[in-house]
């Protein structure tokens, strides 16, 4: 399996486009073992095979001879103000080395303070500052892990007065900043616009095309005032409608469905996967080019 090991390549070097996935969890283990290319490629939370032997990593040996694996994390807490974990970044890498994932991602967040993981996903406030202070933190991220890291959009329930620009500037400015690469979280991007009162188009239309390496698709929980990140249901029409619009303006962006509560059986999954196959099919007739940075609705 090749890797994207040299992240100083420029930023239009990409992992090429790996086509259509899903999430690996327990419950599908021996559907996959059982059948080796379900789907075209899988997507692993990170933290939960960094142990010493037991069965989800037994399981994750076996798989991985069949599947491109990518590594997605959840607790790097990029955004926090206290050092990052390098004892997580050394344990991370040797991962790393022995999984030989295709990209690495994690979150644009913090998940606690003084040395307590609060288990969520806490947005940041977009300053100039943020973007200095969490840029660096990815380049440290990309030296240890010799290569180019992804960063992913959170959902956000709440803002930040101190805030000086839009949610999608600060994520360009930090890639740019970085160098890394974008893993665009089309759901989240739709939850946010509900809750912040924005067109989520506004936010693919002004990211990088050249440093979206991955799309995250997930269902959500609409409370009617407000939205919900759950990955407890099937995606949802409108955020369908935001993935169609996003391979018109993006291209081929290797895409995946999370769900992580109330998993159905695989087939439910890869029938899921077959309409985000469709979707993805009508916007990319209306690709209108590499060269394009910005997508005019
Ligand atoms: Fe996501």
């Amino acid at each position: 399996m090749t890797t994207p090991d040299d992240f100083t390549l420029p930023p239009d070097k990409r992992v090429p486009f790996i086509g259509y996935g899903l999430g690996l969890r327990p419950a599908h283990y021996a559907d996959f073992l059982a059948a080796p290319r379900a789907v075209d490629w899988l997507e692993i939370i990170s933290e939960n095979y960094m142990i010493q032997g037991g069965k989800p990593l037994a399981m994750l040996d076996a798989i991985r001879r069949d599947y491109p694996l990518v590594m997605h994390g959840v607790s790097m807490s990029l955004g926090s103000v206290q050092p990052l974990d390098t004892d997580h970044l050394a344990r991370l890498k040797a991962f790393a080395d022995r999984v030989e994932p295709l990209w690495i991602s994690d979150h644009l967040c913090w998940t606690g303070v003084h040395g307590v993981n609060l288990h969520d996903l806490y947005p940041l406030p977009y300053t100039e500052e943020t973007i200095r202070h969490v840029a660096g933190r990815i380049r440290q991220v990309q030296e240890t892990l010799e290569r180019r890291f992804v960063i992913e959009n959170v959902s956000s329930y709440i803002s930040y007065a101190a805030s000086t620009m839009s949610e999608w500037e600060f994520v360009s400015a930090i890639a740019d900043e970085a160098d890394c690469l974008l893993l665009l979280d089309i759901n989240n991007i739709y939850v946010s616009s509900v809750n912040h009162g924005f067109d989520p188009r506004r936010f693919i239309d002004g990211v990088p095309v050249q440093r979206v390496q991955q799309i995250h698709l997930a269902g959500h929980s609409n409370l009617g005032d407000f939205i919900i990140d759950t990955h407890d249901a099937p995606i949802a029409d409108p955020v369908f409608d935001l993935y169609r619009y996003a391979c018109r303006c993006l291209g081929p962006v290797s895409t995946m469905i999370e769900r992580d509560d109330k998993i159905p059986p695989l087939a439910e999954l890869i029938a899921e996967l077959d309409r985000v196959r469709a979707v993805a099919a009508e916007g990319l007739r209306q690709f209108i080019g590499d060269e394009v940075q910005l997508c005019a609705a």
